[in-house]
């Protein structure tokens, strides 16, 4: 998070408060330590303050600190991270940002990994550099130094330029933002990988809605740093005739906000997640891959690492945001998961809304129709994803097949690229997604669309990289999701999922009726997921007798229902640390079955559909091994003996019941973990969003 204010007088307090509020609104995504960087008391000092755990901490910590509060600047630039360890434990020296100094002439805020950050590092410390954290970032702040000790002599040098040269280093994911003594007041933010949008908000009205980007030309950067034992790392591409520093093509700039030559009080919130900036600012813009955005004197510039990438285009266009700030609020809920949970009933619908028309039986999807032949005609549709989006995808692959005909495979994003998975350019790949930031999805569909396969995403968040790469596809607008564990996420995913299989299949008269029955289901949906709340009481009770004391539990279930089981057992094992392995019914007797016995917590998944009487049968083969399940049923079952515990949950067609019945299971789960005292939305060693591999 980010945050600058100019020819607006702000004082430290207020800096510093909206750089922990910043960071607050990100807690969600998940994080182990957290740290500021501004101005310090002094022209030329930094002030710099890390803390392991809360934002609180932070908070409490910067409270602390022997500053000015009340200090005024009528123009400041400073930033706040939250970090989520990969390299190095968590620890106040490892949290962002990292200095390239101990006076802090630049500071730097990372997400993301450097993956050559070693090799950077053995030049580094050839060139007299010592480290204090085991961070891959501290090498990004050390080596913006050490290009500025050796490039500053060449006359003006730009902080652009500077960081251009930086990042051309670098390998591996990032999205950065700098701060500098020799800079004062301005800040240049990047990303290669990582996500990072920058909100604006002034007086006036802004008078150009999109940004020109500068591009750079060919031989204009300074020398990569090099160790001359490493020649791989030299790219003479890059090297600049008279080995100067770099220069900017500065034609076709075009700064929107001083087109009428005059400054103007203007403040810049930049952060990874529209979540930090909503209560500011709506209008933002979202940077692309190798934009570096440089903010100085109120202007913001973007610029390109080089001209011919052939992606992006020359425009940077403002955007509105359309979320709420009460959306991202708990309201009268104990926890985001929890009123998430409860949403559902309306979040169902809003994936639906415009979309399904109940009275003639028809789905448009709009984000696809131009591509619905082109989807018809594929050799076979490809899922990836990760996670409870994963699940999602597992959960209507069925009935795609079934309605679509078309072979549909599943892949979880990391194995899929371990296994350089043939694509083929009449391939069609889904990359489902929730935040539409997971790095490992992001890479897979890079990937493919490499290889020339149609990319459709499904995503919640508009603006994501998922949702601006793909070819096309479909936002199932369930509101911003805040929990770490996905709850309304994977049910709304799931509805966008069948209504791509119904709306590519209308062409297909056999399936009339079939898209019928799942289209009255859908209808009937918001209901039913009402009725299974309002047992939640219940459902508590049952945690707290049953489950609570115990150390694992089995979720067991086949056909439609698999997922349903995998994905209860994911949230059961995320957020309350017990135990839970989702279990194929049709499996069990091929391993399973060993771990049974009078001890053993199983849940069986026994809703009434085709698959009926075999979850009878293993029901018969848990009980006959002393098992005694809980059996998840419809309401109006009788086939089940009294003997078992029950959770009851009403009848609908086969292939959307597990929309209903993974609604107990996110409920017992949210229970468990209150019991058990965890931090139900933000579990440990867990993020919301896996921005690196
Ligand atoms: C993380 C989250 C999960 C989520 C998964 C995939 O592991 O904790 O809740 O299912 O990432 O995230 P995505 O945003 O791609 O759906």
């Amino acid at each position: 998070f980010g945050y600058l204010n100019y020819l607006i007088e702000r004082d430290r307090r207020f800096i510093l408060d909206t750089l922990t509020q910043g960071l607050s609104r990100l807690e969600y995504r998940g994080y182990d330590s957290a740290g500021i960087s501004a101005d310090g008391d002094n022209e030329d000092s930094v002030l710099i303050v890390k803390q392991v755990g809360k934002v609180a901490a932070l908070r409490k910590l910067i409270d602390e600190q022997q500053v000015d509060f009340g200090k005024t600047f009528i123009s400041h630039c400073a930033m706040a991270h939250t970090r989520w360890a990969t390299h190095g434990q968590p620890s106040p020296v490892n949290s962002h940002p990292h200095r390239s100094d101990p006076t802090g002439e630049f500071t730097v805020v990372h997400n993301g990994i450097i993956t050559n950050y070693k090799e950077l590092k053995t030049v580094l410390e050839k060139n007299g550099y010592t480290f204090e954290s085991e961070t891959d970032t501290e090498c990004v702040a050390k080596l913006t130094k050490y290009i500025y000790d050796r490039e500053k002599s060449n006359g003006n040098l730009t902080f652009t330029s500077l960081v251009k040269a930086v990042i051309k280093e670098l390998e591996g994911s990032f999205a950065f933002i700098f701060k500098s003594k020799h800079y004062p007041n301005e800040v240049v933010a990047t990303r290669r990988g990582s996500p990072l949008l920058i909100g604006v908000k002034t007086a006036k009205k802004l008078k150009v809605d999109f940004v020109d980007v500068e591009f750079g030309n060919a031989a204009e950067s300074a020398d990569k740093i090099t160790d001359a034992n490493e020649p791989k790392n030299l790219d003479t591409n890059f090297l600049s005739p008279d080995g100067g520093h770099p220069k900017l093509q500065r034609s076709q700039s075009r700064a929107f906000l001083s087109e009428d030559g005059l400054p103007q009080p203007i403040e810049y919130f930049l952060a990874s997640d529209a979540a930090a900036i909503v209560e500011h600012t709506k209008r933002v813009l979202y940077l692309e891959d190798d934009d570096i955005a440089h903010i100085a004197n109120g202007e913001l510039h973007i610029h390109r690492l080089r001209r011919d990438d052939g992606i992006s285009s020359s425009i940077r266009s403002i955007q509105t945001l359309e979320i709420e700030l009460a959306e991202i609020m708990k309201g009268s809920f104990d926890h985001f998961m929890q009123k998430e949970i409860y949403e559902q009933p309306e979040s169902v619908v809003n994936t639906m809304r415009g979309r399904v028309n109940f009275q003639n039986h028809k789905v448009t999807l709009g984000g696809l129709k131009a591509y619905l032949a082109t989807i018809r005609r594929c050799r076979r549709i490809i899922f990836i994803a990760c996670g409870t989006s994963y699940h999602s995808c597992l959960a209507t692959r069925a009935i795609f097949e079934e309605l679509t005909e078309i072979p549909s495979q599943v892949e979880l994003a990391s194995d899929f690229l371990d296994r350089k998975t043939p694509i083929f350019r009449d391939d069609v790949c889904v990359f489902v997604s929730q935040s539409g930031e997971t790095a490992d999805t992001i890479l897979a569909m890079r990937y493919c669309l490499e290889r020339g396969a149609l990319s459709v995403g499904i995503t919640n968040t508009v603006g994501s990289s998922i949702s601006r790469e793909s070819h096309c596809g479909v936002h199932i607008n369930a509101g911003p999701e805040i929990g770490v564990a996905s709850t309304k996420a994977y049910t709304s995913q799931y509805i966008a999922l069948v209504m791509m299989a119904i709306q590519l299949s209308e062409d297909r008269i056999s399936m009339t009726e079939r898209r019928n029955e799942i289209i009255d289901g859908l209808y009937r949906l918001p209901g039913h997921i009402k009725e299974i709340l309002s047992d939640d009481a219940k459902l508590q009770q049952l945690a707290a007798d049953t489950l609570y004391k115990e150390k694992s539990l089995l979720i067991m279930g086949r056909g439609f229902q698999n997922a349903t089981c995998l994905e209860g057992a994911l949230k059961i094992k995320e957020i309350s640390y017990m135990h839970s392995e989702g279990i194929l019914a049709g499996e069990l007797k091929h391993g399973p079955l060993a771990l049974i016995d009078e001890n053993m917590p199983v849940i069986l998944v026994m809703t009434r559909d085709s698959l009926y009487p075999k979850v009878q049968s293993a029901l018969e083969q848990v009980t006959a091994r002393k098992g005694q399940p809980i059996i998840i049923c419809n309401t109006g079952d009788t086939g089940i003996s009294a003997q078992y515990k029950t959770i009851r949950v009403p009848s609908t067609i086969d292939c959307l019941q597990g929309l209903l019945n993974i609604v107990p299971l996110q409920l017992l789960s949210y229970h468990l973990a209150v019991m058990h005292g965890v931090d139900v939305d933000f579990p440990r060693n867990l993020a919301k969003s896996v921005t690196v591999e």
